[in-house]
C-alpha cells in the first residue's frame, strides 16, 4: 500500500469506465478516475494529474472493500499495469467484459445474436514485449507500470505462457552477470510451432558476439534471435529451427517474421479460423482478406480451395504469406498487395470482385474502407476485432447500408483488462 499523505482524498467509486478504471463523481463538474478499484468501495486516494475535467488519481487504501473483491492476485498486480481488473471475482470481471459489447450491441441492433464469450486461460498469451534496463550493479527486466515509464521486474506472470517466462527468468539471471548496456532494451518473444522467437531492438550498438555468449548456453527451446538497430532490418544472430506457426487442423502454417503480429492466444486463433471456415464453405466463394498479416485466415482458406486476395501494409508480413503459400504449394490461388489502409481507400468495384471480405484491422479499425464497403454489397462481411468502440463505430456504418449481423462471437484473449476480440458476420440480402 502506498504511504498516504496530506493530500489524500476519501472518494466513492460509482463505476468503472470502459477501460475498467474506477470512476468517482464526487463533483458534478469533475471525475476521479482511480485504478484498481471497484464499484461500491470507498478508498483514500491522492491526485496524480489533472487534464480538461479528468482527475488521476492512485489509491492509497481501500477504505471500504466490494464484497466483489477478489483476493486472487498475482504478486505483481497493481504494480505491473499490464492487467488492470485481477481485484475483481471473476465471475463478476466476466460479465462487465460481456456487457461491455452487449448492451451497445443491443442499443444499435435489439434483435441480435450474441453468443457466450469465450475465455482464454492464464499463462496462454503467446507473445510478449518486456524491457531490460540495467544499471550499477542493478538489473531490471519486466513490464512498464500502469501509464508510466517506470520498469517492474516480473518474477512470476498469469498472463503469459509459461515457456516465455521460462526464458525471462533465465535471461535475469544471465544478465545479473553480464552487462550489456546502461540504455534500455526491448525484447519481443514469439512463441511458435518449435519454440521462442525473439527480436533484441536497441538505439545504441551492442557487441554482437558477446549477445550470442549470452544466449547459446540457455536451456529455453530458442528458435531464433534477431538483433535490430535504430529501426534497420533485423539481424539473424542464432538460428536453430524454423519460425513456423501451424494454423487450425488442416496441416497448414505461416512463417512468422521477428516480432511479426500473429493472434495473442491459440484458443482465439482456433475460434476465428473455426469460424470462418464454417461461414465460408462454397470453394467457389471469392474471398478479400484484408489485413491479412501473415496469413492467420488466407493459409487455412487456400488450403480449403478458395481463392484468396490478401492486402496488408507490412511487407515482412506478406513476403512471409508469399513464401509460406509457395512452401506449400497453395500460391496458385492466391493474390496479393502491400497497401496502407488508413491511407489508400479501396473502390466499390474492386470490392465487388469478391463473394466474401475479412477485416481484421488494428485497433483503430477501419473507417475509411467501411464506406465504400456498405457500398459494394458484398454478400458477406467477417470483421474481426480487438476494440470495442471502433467495432461499434463501424458496424453502425454497415448496418446504415442494410447489413445485418448475423451473429457476433466475444473472445476474451486479453485477461483482466478492457480488451475484446469480437468475431462478427454481416450480411445483406438484395
Ligand atoms: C489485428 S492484425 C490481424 C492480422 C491477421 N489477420 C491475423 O489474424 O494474424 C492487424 C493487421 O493489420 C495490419 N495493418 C496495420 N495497419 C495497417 C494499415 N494502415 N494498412 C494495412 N494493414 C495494416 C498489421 O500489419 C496486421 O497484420
Amino acid at each position: 500500500m502506498h504511504k498516504i499523505t496530506d493530500n489524500a482524498i476519501n472518494l466513492f467509486i460509482d463505476k468503472l469506465d470502459k477501460s475498467g478504471v474506477g470512476v468517482s463523481s464526487i463533483q458534478k463538474e469533475e471525475i476521479y478516475l482511480i485504478p484498481y478499484t471497484l464499484p461500491g468501495e470507498t478508498v483514500k486516494a491522492e491526485i496524480i494529474n489533472e487534464f480538461k475535467s479528468k482527475v488521476y488519481c492512485s489509491s492509497l487504501q481501500i477504505l471500504e472493500n466490494s464484497s466483489e473483491r477478489s483476493k486472487n492476485t498475482c504478486e505483481h498486480f497493481t504494480k505491473c499495469g499490464g492487467c488492470l481488473l485481477q481485484h475483481w471475482k471473476y465471475k463478476n470481471y466476466k460479465q462487465w467484459k460481456f456487457n461491455l459489447i452487449k448492451q451497445p450491441l443491443l442499443k444499435l441492433t435489439p434483435d441480435i445474436k450474441i453468443l457466450d464469450m469465450i475465455s482464454a486461460e492464464n499463462y496462454s498469451r503467446r507473445r510478449a514485449k518486456f524491457f531490460l534496463k540495467q544499471g550499477n550493479n542493478s538489473c531490471k527486466l519486466g513490464f512498464k507500470k500502469y501509464k508510466s515509464e517506470t520498469l517492474i521486474n516480473i518474477n512470476n506472470c498469469i498472463i503469459i505462457d509459461t515457456e516465455i517466462m521460462r526464458f525471462l527468468t533465465e535471461l535475469k539471471n544471465a544478465l545479473n552477470t553480464n552487462y550489456l548496456t546502461d540504455e534500455v532494451i526491448v525484447f519481443h518473444v514469439n512463441k511458435l510451432d518449435y519454440g521462442l522467437d525473439i527480436l533484441i531492438q536497441t538505439n545504441k550498438s551492442l557487441k554482437i558476439n558477446e549477445l550470442i555468449n549470452i544466449f547459446k548456453n540457455f536451456k529455453s527451446k530458442i528458435i531464433s534471435i534477431y538483433y535490430q538497430q535504430n529501426n534497420q532490418n533485423p539481424e539473424l544472430i542464432l538460428f536453430y529451427n524454423k519460425n513456423k506457426l501451424s494454423f487450425g487442423k488442416d496441416n497448414v502454417y505461416g512463417l512468422i517474421p521477428p516480432a511479426g503480429f500473429f493472434q495473442a492466444t491459440k484458443l482465439a486463433e482456433n475460434e476465428l479460423i473455426k469460424n470462418i471456415l464454417n461461414e465460408i464453405q462454397n470453394k467457389k466463394e471469392h474471398v478479400l482478406d484484408l489485413y491479412s498479416g501473415s496469413g492467420t485466415f488466407t493459409l487455412p482458406l487456400l488450403k480449403k480451395g478458395h481463392k484468396v486476395y490478401s492486402i496488408d501494409n507490412n511487407n515482412n508480413s506478406i513476403q512471409s504469406l508469399l513464401k509460406s503459400s509457395r512452401e506449400q504449394n497453395l500460391f496458385n490461388n492466391f493474390n496479393y498487395n502491400i497497401s496502407n489502409l488508413t491511407k489508400e481507400k479501396i473502390e466499390i468495384h474492386f470490392f465487388q470482385n469478391f463473394d466474401i471480405v475479412i477485416l481484421d484491422p488494428p485497433r483503430a479499425g477501419a473507417i475509411i474502407q467501411v464506406t465504400s464497403l456498405g457500398k459494394s454489397k458484398v454478400k458477406k462481411i467477417i470483421y474481426i476485432s480487438c476494440n470495442i468502440q471502433t467495432f461499434l463505430r463501424d458496424s453502425q456504418i454497415l448496418l446504415s447500408y442494410g447489413y445485418k449481423i448475423k451473429y457476433i462471437l466475444p473472445i476474451d484473449q486479453f485477461l483482466y483488462t478492457s480488451h475484446l476480440e469480437i468475431f462478427s458476420v454481416f450480411e445483406i440480402f438484395n
